[in-house]
């Protein structure tokens, strides 16, 4: 074995034995589910821009979107810019690619700083409801032809409207490429956790990744984030399209 295939069969093994670790694996559960009430993932800017994301689902996303280099991420969920303006700063990085942001409301206050980012020159934002027809219609023609596409959904948390997003957007992913379904984690957090949000154990992002999964088998659980990131928002939402 060479040294840079025995570095990836030792972490391989590391990731392996958390999955076999209770410990590890509910110190982390307990932090992040403390974290999540403390709104800790409120706290950050990425190139100046606030981002309401985990650390430690950034790393992944820069892992994924340096693996697929896609030339079109999809985003539901355009809040302060700050995760738009994360993943064209990562296709910039990459040297090609743009961004489609999806929200129902781009305040007035965060448009002109999101659209004249340096970063703006990759992405185009929708303003209105990720489900509308028309709003998904604009999104399937702006994705045509588009050879590698990536989906990210952040907007809503409820059940109903994960569904709704995954059937109107999980066609458009290419195969090798994801489907990120961020805060599958509510599932998981002790009930009424978000006592001012229609989400709630039993009704989640992650409750329609199982639904979703059990009628797709052309999508699977990338097991390999679900088991590293260990304080993961996603976990079991890193949904990848089988090649
Ligand atoms: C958690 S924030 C997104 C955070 C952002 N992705 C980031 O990392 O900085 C959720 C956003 O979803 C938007 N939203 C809520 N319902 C929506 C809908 N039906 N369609 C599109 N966006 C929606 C809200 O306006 C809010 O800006």
């Amino acid at each position: 074995m060479n040294p840079l295939e025995q570095f990836e069969q030792e972490k391989k093994e590391r990731i392996e034995s958390y999955t076999r670790d209770p410990e590890f694996k509910g110190l982390s559960q307990a932090w992040i589910s403390q974290a999540m009430r403390k709104y800790w993932v409120y706290n950050f800017t990425w190139m100046g821009r606030p981002i309401i994301q985990n650390p430690v689902d950034m790393i992944a996303l820069q892992e994924i979107v340096w693996a697929i280099k896609p030339d079109l991420i999809i985003e539901t969920g355009v809040a302060h810019g700050g995760s738009v303006i994360y993943s064209a700063s990562l296709l910039e990085l990459v040297g090609h690619g743009e961004v489609i942001g999806i929200d129902i409301d781009i305040r007035e206050h965060n448009r002109p700083l999101i659209e004249n980012h340096p970063m703006g020159k990759r992405l185009t934002l929708i303003e209105g409801s990720s489900i509308d027809p028309v709003v998904i219609a604009q999104v399937h023609a702006l994705a045509a032809g588009k050879e590698r596409v990536l989906v990210c959904l952040d907007s809503n948390h409820t059940h109903e409207h994960v569904m709704a997003e995954l059937a109107a957007y999980a066609s458009l992913v290419t195969p090798g490429s994801y489907c990120i379904v961020f805060d599958t984690i509510v599932e998981d957090m002790p009930p009424g956790s978000f006592p001012n949000r229609p989400w709630e154990v039993g009704d989640n992002p992650k409750t329609a990744v199982i639904e979703f999964l059990s009628a797709h088998p052309e999508f699977e659980t990338d097991a390999h984030y679900a088991d590293k990131l260990m304080t993961s928002l996603v976990g079991c939402g890193y949904l990848r399209r089988k090649d």
